[in-house]
């Protein structure tokens, strides 16, 4: 018997075709709508495998329904959206997909880094509107590039993608991880520093640092006084590392200059949110890793890490490795 496995969005076909080589599914059918709470609780209950989007929360409550639960596949590389505790307790992998989407990440970090420094869309807009009478000395004018400082909050591989680009455009580029790296350090000229000195230094803080209980609000009112005037804030991240009303209130009082916002704390974010009003604020939908290659890389290789830990490999990737050793007595019985 192939075991059951529960798809929480409408996927590729051959992405599906290859799930059903190996499962029996059941899946959510939109493309554009979550699952809703109530139709995941009600599927969760007898699959042996669960293949999730960054969208579903799957907390304690939800395992709790979860009689057979051995996998949950994330297509995403974070995993706030998981409570790995609960699942390690009961015995369940947590899987995510690293790797291969660290170099679109990158671009479109450093993407939404140039269009905010350039005014790129506040530019178009004014182009479309009928505004673009002449040419003009100072108009639409932004912060350099080249030659600038960056300071990378969290030097993982998608920081370290961004650093060579960095690098690239002439910047001086500092970083700020948990721990120091040396053989990066001097691979790419990268200086660590303590945090608050990124922040008074750097002309572009990149917040690329995972969202945990340690980074939520990181950045806040304390925060955003120490960077400099004519400084950008950029976040492809998650949004909740950044405190939203905060940095509403520096871009608003010129304590920073501008920012590049990928994620939001609440997404999709409200229309009449207040960043949203202002036009040194860049917003995207939370495309870092949307390019067509690096999409469906994601969806092959959550696929690959569902199976495998369906068919007892361990696969490459395992956010919580200790999972089989750790199931409590109480779940357990
Ligand atoms: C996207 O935000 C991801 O975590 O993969």
């Amino acid at each position: 018997m192939k075991p059951k496995v529960y798809i929480t969005r409408k996927l590729p076909s051959e992405v599906v075709y290859e799930i059903e080589q190996h499962c029996d599914i059941n899946m959510w059918e939109e493309e554009d709508v979550p699952v809703p709470q109530e139709v995941l609780e009600e599927n969760i209950k007898d699959i042996d495998g669960l293949y999730c989007l960054l969208t579903e929360t799957i907390d304690d409550s939800l395992l709790q329904k979860a009689t057979k639960l051995k996998v949950i596949s994330n297509m995403a590389v974070g995993f706030n959206n998981i409570d790995v505790e609960a699942a390690t307790k009961r015995g369940i992998a947590v899987l995510n997909t690293p790797g291969v989407l660290t170099e679109t990440t990158a671009d479109l970090t450093f993407a939404l880094l140039m269009a905010t420094a350039r005014r790129l869309f506040e530019a178009e807009f004014f182009l479309r509107d009928g505004n673009w009478k002449t040419w003009s000395p100072m108009l639409l004018t932004g912060q350099d590039i080249h030659g600038a400082t960056i300071g990378i909050v969290g030097l993982g591989r998608i920081g370290e993608a961004v650093a060579r680009r960095a690098k690239g455009f002439g910047m001086k580029i500092l970083y700020h991880n948990r721990s120091r790296k040396p053989d990066v350090e001097r691979e790419l000229d990268v200086e660590y520093v303590e945090f608050d000195d990124l922040l008074r230094k750097s002309d572009y803080v990149v917040l690329l640092t995972p969202y945990t209980h340690e980074t939520k609000n990181l950045i806040s009112s304390r925060e955003l006084a120490l960077m400099k005037k004519t400084s950008i804030l950029i976040n492809t991240s998650r949004g909740g590392i950044v405190n939203e009303a905060a940095l509403y209130d520096s871009l608003q009082s010129g304590v920073i200059w501008g920012a590049g916002l990928d994620v939001f704390e609440e997404e999709p974010v409200s229309l009449d949110h207040p960043l949203l009003q202002l036009p040194q604020v860049v917003a995207l939908p939370h495309i870092g890793s949307a390019s067509i290659q690096t999409r469906l890389k994601m969806a092959r290789l959550a696929t690959d890490n569902l199976v495998q830990l369906l068919k007892g490999k361990k696969p490459e990737y395992i956010v919580n490795p200790n999972f089989s050793e750790n199931i409590t007595e109480s779940v357990k019985e």
